[in-house]
């Protein structure tokens, strides 16, 4: 493949053109009704979702950051309870902590990026009411031991799922095994909208009841306010859309699966590390991240030979300006930050072909010498 080729990092613009008839008809069938609140095709996604993931209620909301705050609060968990979860992820895991009146409590990550269960007793105070973990890039933490650990100290585990959706641990979906889970929809993730977007997830007849009226303003009806909610649906036609996409997951997911087989055969670890797919679990790679020595220098070396890679994230959530009330110091979570000074993910979508995976291992490759 000649230099002046570009491997973009992810081409939302090839999805279009390959889903082009089908959205626009999505269009067309929500556009033509006129209704577009709260209407029949938010109720047949959050049908087929639950049906999907294997969970009684999904509620959908407008984002997945919405969606973790909801199961946090319709959980019970407010001022005074602690969180325990991990420092890497996007902020708004710890954010939606934070905004129910919680404290987050990290506890360090293991080689994979997902939470350490050997490490979360030592973290467990009286306060302690539950357990975040985060299932990054599509890769479910441990939840055997988290469910193992919540049993025996009376927690609630609710699992971030953003990243999640088509991704399995020990044959379950992602996001039905704890007491309640968030996704997002985020056009970055493998089930997106076009735009904002999120469910919540859950088996608590309960905690779907008080969600579903949080998110409409606590409205039983039109005229009777049971409790003040905000405004968070998941509209009609990114519901629709969302209908559409859950029956192309698979798919997505399968060539998602593929491209990171191949780059993983072709890329020669040692100086950078793949972490590897362990045999519970079915990740969907939401990203693909690697783990460089020389990253930056990788990184621009990539960038010369037309790759784009990013480093996601450079930055452990503790270490963040928005985290120095939590009181927490460099050196407190090694692993998580010795991760953020090598994590770069590379170009990884379901367009990319093989030829330009080869072109970017071929370059990995050469730029450690091999
Ligand atoms: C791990 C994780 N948690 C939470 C979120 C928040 O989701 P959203 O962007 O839909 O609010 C994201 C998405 O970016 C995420 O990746």
């Amino acid at each position: 493949m000649s230099a002046s080729i570009k491997v973009p990092f992810i081409d939302l613009k090839q999805r279009y053109e390959e889903e082009k008839e089908e959205l626009l008809a999505c269009v067309e069938r929500v556009v033509s009704q006129g209704h577009f609140v709260l209407t029949q095709e938010v109720n047949e996604f959050e049908e087929q979702a639950a049906k999907y993931v294997g969970i009684k209620h999904i509620i959908g909301l407008n984002s997945g950051t919405d969606a973790l705050m909801m199961a946090l609060w319709a959980n019970g968990i407010g001022k005074g309870d602690e969180v325990i979860t991990t420092p890497v992820s996007f902020v708004a895991t710890t954010g939606s902590i934070v905004h129910v009146g919680a404290t987050p409590v990290y506890v360090d990550v293991r080689d994979d990026q997902n939470i350490d269960p050997a490490k979360i007793e030592a973290a467990i105070t009286s306060r302690t009411k539950a357990i975040m973990p985060v299932h990054w890039i599509g890769r479910i933490a441990d939840m055997d031991a988290l469910m193992s650990i919540a049993k025996r100290h009376n927690l609630l585990v609710i699992e971030d799922a953003a990243q999640t959706m088509g991704a399995y641990y020990n044959g379950k979906h992602g996001g039905s095994v704890g007491h309640a889970a968030a996704f997002s929809a985020h056009p970055l993730k493998n089930l997106n909208a076009l735009g904002d977007g999120g469910f919540m997830g859950t088996n608590d007849d309960d905690v779907a009841r008080k969600v579903r009226l949080y998110r409409t303003h606590g409205l039983e009806s039109r005229d009777s306010c049971v409790l003040y909610g905000v405004n968070s649906r998941l509209d009609s036609l990114n519901a629709e859309v969302l209908k559409f996409r859950l029956q192309r997951l698979k798919s997505v997911v399968d060539r998602r699966r593929h491209n990171v087989a191949l780059y993983t055969k072709l890329i020669k670890q040692g100086p950078i590390m793949i972490p590897a797919e362990k045999p519970q679990e079915h990740n969907s790679y939401v990203m693909f991240i690697t783990q460089a020595d020389n990253r930056d220098k990788l990184k621009d070396y990539l960038a010369e030979h037309g790759i784009e890679s990013l480093v996601y994230y450079g930055t452990a959530l503790h270490l963040h300006k928005a985290a120095a009330k939590l009181g927490y110091k460099k050196g407190d979570f090694p692993v998580a930050e010795r991760q953020c000074d090598r994590v770069l993910a590379l170009p990884h979508h379901q367009h990319l072909n093989e030829e330009q995976i080869a072109y970017v291992a071929e370059k990995v490759n050469k730029f450690y010498g091999g």
